[in-house]
C-alpha cells in the first residue's frame, strides 16, 4: 500500500484526505492519505520521517515555501510559483516538488465552460496564491492578465516576474474601471469578509464572469458584490481545491480521478 498525506498547521479540517480517498476508491487504488500535522519549526523534519515510508504529500499553508525550499527537484510551474503544493517520492529516492494549484483553477474555470484565450483577465491581489497559479493561466493564451493589488509594487513585481508569459499589467484599484471578460480573486480580503475597493464598472453585466479562489458555505463577500453588479456567473474555489487534488492524484498515480462527484459530496456537505 502507497501512504500518502497533508502536511499543514493546523490541519485537522483539511478536505484533502476525503478527496483522496474518494479518488482511491474510484481509480481501484489501495492508499492510505492521513492528515500530517507539522510542527511550525518542524517541517523538514516532518517531511524527511514521512518520506521513509510516504510516496508522496501535498503542502498547505503555512509550509508550501518550504516545500519549494527542500525539495530537490522542481518543475517548471513551481519553479514560478516559488512554492510547492504536492510533493513526490522518486525511484532514486529524492523528492519532485510541484505546484497543482494553478492547474486546478484552470480546470475548475474550463470544466465550467469559461474560455480563457483570448480573454481578458483581472486579478485581485499579488500575494502567493496569486503567484501560484499565473504559469498555468497564461499557458492558456489570454489576451492579457492585469494584477491589482493594494500594494501596487507588488502587483509590478509579479507582473515583471511572468511578463515573458504573456501580456500583463499591473495597477492599483484607483486605475481601473474598464469592463473585463473574467476578474479572479486572490486576495486573502474574503476571509476577513473585506471586499477589494472595486468599480462597478469592472463588470459588464451578463457577460462578465468571476470567480473568487476562496470557498464558504455561503456566498463569498466578492461573489455577493459580483452578482450586485450583474455579472453572468459567479464560482467559488471549491472546485478549484478538488481539481488541484485531482492533479496531484495524477502525478502520483498516473491515474486521473473524475472530480465531478467529488465535487458534488462535498458542496453537499459544505451546505
Ligand atoms: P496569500 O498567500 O493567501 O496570497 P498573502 O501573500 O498575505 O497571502 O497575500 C494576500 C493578498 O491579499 C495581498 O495581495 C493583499 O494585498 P497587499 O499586498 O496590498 O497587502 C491582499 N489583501 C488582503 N486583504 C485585503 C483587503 N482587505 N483588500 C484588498 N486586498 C487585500
Amino acid at each position: 500500500m502507497n501512504n500518502y498525506g497533508v502536511f499543514g498547521n493546523p490541519i485537522a479540517h483539511s478536505k484533502s484526505p476525503l478527496i483522496h480517498r474518494l479518488f482511491a476508491e474510484q481509480t481501484a487504488q489501495h492508499i492510505s492519505y492521513e492528515p500530517l500535522l507539522a510542527a511550525l519549526d518542524g517541517f523538514p523534519a516532518a517531511v524527511q520521517e514521512f518520506f521513509r515510508t510516504g510516496s508522496g504529500a501535498n503542502v498547505t499553508v503555512p509550509f508550501k515555501e518550504q516545500a519549494f525550499a527542500l525539495a530537490d527537484q522542481l518543475s517548471e510551474r513551481a519553479q514560478r510559483a516559488k512554492a510547492v503544493n504536492t510533493l513526490k517520492k522518486l525511484s532514486d529516492g529524492s523528492l519532485l516538488g510541484d505546484n497543482t494549484d494553478g492547474a486546478g483553477l484552470v480546470n475548475d474555470l474550463l470544466n465550467n465552460q469559461v474560455q480563457l484565450a483570448g480573454k481578458n483577465i483581472l486579478i485581485l491581489g499579488a500575494g502567493g496564491a496569486v503567484r501560484g497559479v499565473l504559469e498555468p493561466l497564461l499557458a492558456q493564451h489570454p489576451a492579457e492578465v492585469g494584477i491589482v493589488n493594494r500594494t501596487v509594487e507588488k502587483a509590478e513585481q509579479l507582473a515583471r516576474e511572468f511578463t515573458d508569459l504573456g501580456p500583463m499589467t499591473a495597477c492599483g484599484y484607483d486605475w481601473i474601471d474598464a469592463p473585463v471578460d473574467i476578474i479572479i480573486n486572490g486576495t486573502s480580503a474574503s476571509l476577513s469578509g473585506d471586499l477589494p475597493p472595486l468599480a462597478a464598472t469592472l463588470i459588464k453585466p451578463g457577460h462578465t464572469v468571476c470567480y473568487d479562489m476562496m470557498y464558504s458555505k455561503d456566498t463569498t463577500v466578492f461573489n455577493q458584490w459580483a452578482q450586485q453588479q450583474g455579472a453572468a456567473r459567479t464560482l467559488d474555489g471549491l472546485g478549484m481545491l478538488v481539481e488541484q487534488a485531482a492533479e496531484a492524484f495524477y502525478i502520483w498515480t498516473g491515474l486521473r480521478p473524475d472530480p465531478a462527484p467529488v465535487l458534488q459530496q462535498l458542496r453537499a456537505q459544505l451546505e
